[in-house]
Parts: structure tokens; C-alpha cells; sequence
């Protein structure tokens, strides 16, 4: 596994994660049909050294928790960086608390970074930010985050913040979704924050795409492998695919540990725009 360290996190975590949501089966309901297999890519992932795991209180309404909890089992705490997220309807500051303790409660452990799913017009976002960061001085969570922000958001979450900052920002990003390229992944940068990339894989679609299966023939990938890549070469992004099965865990670490040329990057970068 490849590292990269954070500023502000104070720690390296592996370049690729693991997302979970729809993992076990149920995307919004909860659903156990395919608990087992999911735990074992989990688990597999961990072995293999996908330690960060990405989940939230939404996912298969708490059941993804309950699996990522199961999977690490086992493995040594420190090691592991386990990232969930308050769902925006939860984001009065009672909420925020329950939320989190009900999330800790089915992971089974603290959480490494707490993030806001969603911004909402509907809770001033001082009051979470606020309560976030009195989780973090109960030590129940050891970082915060948000998801779907602008810049200017972020900004303005950081405002609200007095004894932690934002350590880490949740987007959407692939290459064919590029909107932050521009925006939110330099600012990450230059604030030491960690960006996860989220639908990185494009749902599993860049498996099929045809300028990666040319370039992933150079170099004995796959195209997935060579998308994944791609994202990894970017600082300081973080992919986080899904994968409830194990082949395709196994399949998505094969994107580390190696790098494409700068002329193949700029290439695919160009030919996805
Ligand atoms: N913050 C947010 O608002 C937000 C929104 C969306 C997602 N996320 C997070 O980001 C994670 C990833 O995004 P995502 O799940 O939307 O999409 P994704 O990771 O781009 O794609 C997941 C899909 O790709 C398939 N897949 C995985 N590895 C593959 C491979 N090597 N070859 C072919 N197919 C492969 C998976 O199949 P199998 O499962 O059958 O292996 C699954 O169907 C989520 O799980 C979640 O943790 C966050």
C-alpha cells in the first residue's frame, strides 16, 4: 500500500479506501442478503492494506456501519482510519450528538473523521459545525469533515471552528465528473486537507471505457486499475471505491504501487474532457 500523510489529520492514511454505501445490499433500507460477502471484501481490503473505510449513518439506514464494524474485528485499532457522516437532517446540534454516538455505537469504536453529508439551508451551519467539534473534544471522533461543499462553503464552515479546522473534504470526482479540478481539490491542497473522491470508478463503468483499456494494456492493468491511478496521481486525493466483492477489491488495489507516465496521465486526462 501507498500512504499519504495529511497536515491536517497529523497522519498518513493508505491512498485508496473502500466505500461502502450499498454494501450488504440496501442502498437507503436496510439489507442483509449480501452481509457476507461484503465483510469479506472488507476484510480482504483491510489484509491487503485499505485500511481507510468510508461509510455514514445513511447507508442501508446504519447497517453499513454495523457491517464495517464486523470487518474490523480483529484488526489492530490504530491502523485502521474509519470515516461516517451525520446526515443533513440530523444537523441540529442534538442531533449532531446523537447521531454520532449512534454511529460509534454500531461501528463498535471512535471515529477518525466525522463528516457533514450534506449542506443544509435548513440548521445555520455554525450549530453543526459547533457541535461537531465538541465531539472531538469528548474524544469520540478525532477529526471533521464535510461533503458536497464548495470552497466558499468549507470557508465558511472553518469560520465556525475554534480548537479544530477542517481536515478533510468529500466530493464527487472521476474523470468524467472533473468539477473540482480546478476549485476545491487545489484549495485541499494547499490547506493540508485530505480530498476523497467519491463515485471514483464512475459506479464501475470505466471498466468498459476504451482509451483505458488501451492504456491499461501498456501496463498489464485494467482499466479500472488505470482510472484509480489516475486519481492517486492527483494530490491530495484519496479515491474511495466501492467494492462488495472481493475480486473487485483485490482488482481496485492493483491501482497502487505503481504510476502512469506523465504523457499517458495528460492523455487520459485530455481525452476525458
Ligand atoms: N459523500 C457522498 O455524498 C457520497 C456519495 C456517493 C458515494 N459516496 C462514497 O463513495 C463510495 C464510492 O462511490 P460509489 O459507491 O457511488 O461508486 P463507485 O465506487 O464509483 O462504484 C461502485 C460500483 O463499482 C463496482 N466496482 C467496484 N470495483 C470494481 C471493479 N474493479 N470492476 C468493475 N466494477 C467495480 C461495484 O461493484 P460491487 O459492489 O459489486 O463490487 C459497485 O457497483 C461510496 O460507496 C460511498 O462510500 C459518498
Amino acid at each position: 500500500m501507498e500512504y499519504k500523510y495529511f497536515k491536517k489529520l497529523g497522519r498518513e492514511v493508505p491512498a485508496l479506501g473502500a466505500g461502502t454505501w450499498g454494501i450488504g445490499g440496501g442502498y437507503w433500507t436496510r439489507d442483509t442478503s449480501g452481509d457476507e460477502e461484503a465483510i469479506a471484501a472488507l476484510r480482504t481490503g483491510i489484509e491487503l492494506g485499505v485500511t481507510l473505510i468510508d461509510t455514514a449513518e445513511m447507508y442501508g439506514a446504519g447497517h453499513a456501519e454495523e457491517l464495517v464494524g464486523e470487518a474490523i474485528k480483529g484488526f489492530e485499532r490504530e491502523k485502521l482510519f474509519i470515516v461516517t457522516k451525520v446526515w443533513q437532517t440530523h444537523a441540529r446540534r442534538e442531533d449532531v450528538i446523537k447521531s454520532a454516538e449512534a454511529s460509534s455505537k454500531r461501528l463498535g469504536t471512535y471515529i477518525d473523521l466525522y463528516l457533514l453529508h450534506w449542506p443544509t439551508s435548513e440548521v445555520p451551519l455554525c450549530e453543526t459545525m459547533k457541535a461537531m467539534e465538541d465531539l472531538v473534544k469528548r474524544g469520540l471522533v478525532k477529526n471533521i469533515g464535510v461533503s458536497n461543499f464548495s470552497v466558499e462553503l468549507v470557508e465558511e464552515a472553518r469560520s465556525c471552528l475554534s480548537i479544530t479546522d477542517i481536515a478533510a473534504i468529500q466530493n464527487r470526482f472521476s474523470l468524467s465528473h472533473r468539477v473540482d479540478e480546478e476549485t476545491v481539490i487545489p484549495y485541499a491542497k494547499k490547506e493540508g486537507m485530505m480530498y476523497m473522491a467519491y463515485t471514483p470508478i464512475d459506479k464501475g463503468s470505466v471498466a468498459n471505457n476504451q482509451i483505458l483499456k488501451k492504456v491499461a494494456s501498456k501496463y498489464e492493468k485494467t482499466p479500472v486499475q488505470v482510472a484509480l491511478n489516475w486519481l492517486i496521481m492527483i494530490e491530495p486525493v484519496v479515491p474511495i471505491p466501492k467494492a462488495s466483492k472481493v475480486e473487485h477489491m483485490k482488482e481496485n488495489i492493483g491501482s497502487v504501487g505503481w504510476s502512469l507516465s506523465k504523457e499517458d496521465w495528460d492523455f487520459i486526462s485530455k481525452s476525458f474532457r
